[in-house]
């Protein structure tokens, strides 16, 4: 019989991979107002915006300003994304102690993303690791399409796993696998996770599932079945991926810390500051809350009429 983990740690990631797919602009300061309840929220890493091109990714071009000014709580992690050296060098001058990295499983997606195939993405990023290894910093890997990809359709576990190693092997903590376009089921999300287990251990994977088909939360508990302790997700269930057409947000982060709370499993998050925070950030960006929990505990909060 399986066993669950005790704990679980969330990697909140909706400043980043949620904003940066908002079709307005969101001020600095939201973004750091946003980052900074999170954390007070208990979450313990808070992704905080990515130094990426402008030209390609417009949402994130305040990257400097956001991760100078974030009032830094003790014990917590801001990652920002970094695909190149231009990148890191941007994100170390500004303060960075964690960086991400990201590719993919999927030859069209990365082309798409990072505007290289996959044999390229990892040369471009052994010198980033190299450099923040020698600067102290940590570095997280990320794997698009690790179930599907919008362009190239089905993608083979085997892929996934020799990326994950190839990351992995060049020094990331962890490889998280991002089900970017959200197509994966509970057997599909299980063999790729048996597939990266053979290369790096369960325990330095991260699950980072979009939640377009409705899977996600399943695709989690399916992960922690394998002993994936770590998983992505999205404050409100805001965001997508520019580059993946129809890709909704990551799963909600009010909806895994429900699950995981009704599980047992810790989280270290105050449930009811996040939903405070999801209806926070929703009214901002004139919507409805996209967590379902979030919801019902909103409701339940409110007074009556
Ligand atoms: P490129 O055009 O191939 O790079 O972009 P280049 O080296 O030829 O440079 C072209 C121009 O970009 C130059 O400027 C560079 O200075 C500039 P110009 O001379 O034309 O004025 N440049 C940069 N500017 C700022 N920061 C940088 C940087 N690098 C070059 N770091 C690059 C390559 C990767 C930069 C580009 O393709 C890019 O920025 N792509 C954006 C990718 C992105 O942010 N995607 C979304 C995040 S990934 C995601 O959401 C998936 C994930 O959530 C997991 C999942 O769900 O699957 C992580
Ligand atoms: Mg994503």
């Amino acid at each position: 019989m399986s066993t669950l983990p005790a704990k679980v740690r969330i990697v909140e990631v909706g400043p980043r991979d949620g904003l940066q797919n908002e079709k307005g602009e969101v001020p600095t300061a939201v973004k750091l107002e946003l980052i900074e309840r999170l954390a007070d929220a208990g979450l313990s890493a808070v992704e905080a915006t990515a130094f990426v091109s402008p030209k390609w990714i417009p949402q994130m071009a305040d990257h400097t300003e956001v991760l100078e000014r974030i009032r830094r709580k003790p014990g917590v992690s801001y990652p920002v994304l970094t695909p190149n050296l231009k990148g890191f060098e941007a994100a170390r001058a500004a303060g960075a102690t964690e960086v991400a990295i990201f590719g993919a499983a999927s030859e069209a997606f990365s082309k798409k993303n990072i505007n290289c195939s996959i044999a390229e993405s990892l040369e471009r990023f052994r010198p980033v690791v190299d450099a923040a290894m020698a600067a102290d910093i940590r570095v997280r890997g990320y794997i698009s399409c690790v179930v599907g990809c919008p362009y190239q359709g089905d993608v083979k576990p085997q892929i996934v796993a020799e990326v994950a190693r190839a990351l992995y092997d060049m020094g990331c903590y962890e490889v998280s696998l991002g089900d970017t376009i959200g197509v994966g089921t509970p057997g599909k999300t299980q063999a790729m996770i048996e597939a990266c287990a053979k290369h790096v251990p369960a325990g330095r994977l991260a699950g980072h599932y979009h939640d377009t088909y409705g899977q996600a939360l399943a695709n989690i508990y399916a992960s922690m079945e394998l002993g994936v302790a770590t998983f992505d997700s999205s404050v409100s269930g805001l965001g997508g991926c520019p580059y993946a057409k129809g890709a909704s947000g990551n799963v909600a982060t009010e909806d895994v810390v429900y699950m995981l709370h009704g599980l047992g499993i810790e989280t270290g998050i105050d449930l009811d500051k996040l939903v405070d925070t999801g209806v926070w950030i929703s009214s901002i960006l004139k919507r409805e809350p996209g967590s379902k929990a979030g919801r019902a505990i909103a409701a339940k909060k409110a007074p009556s009429a």
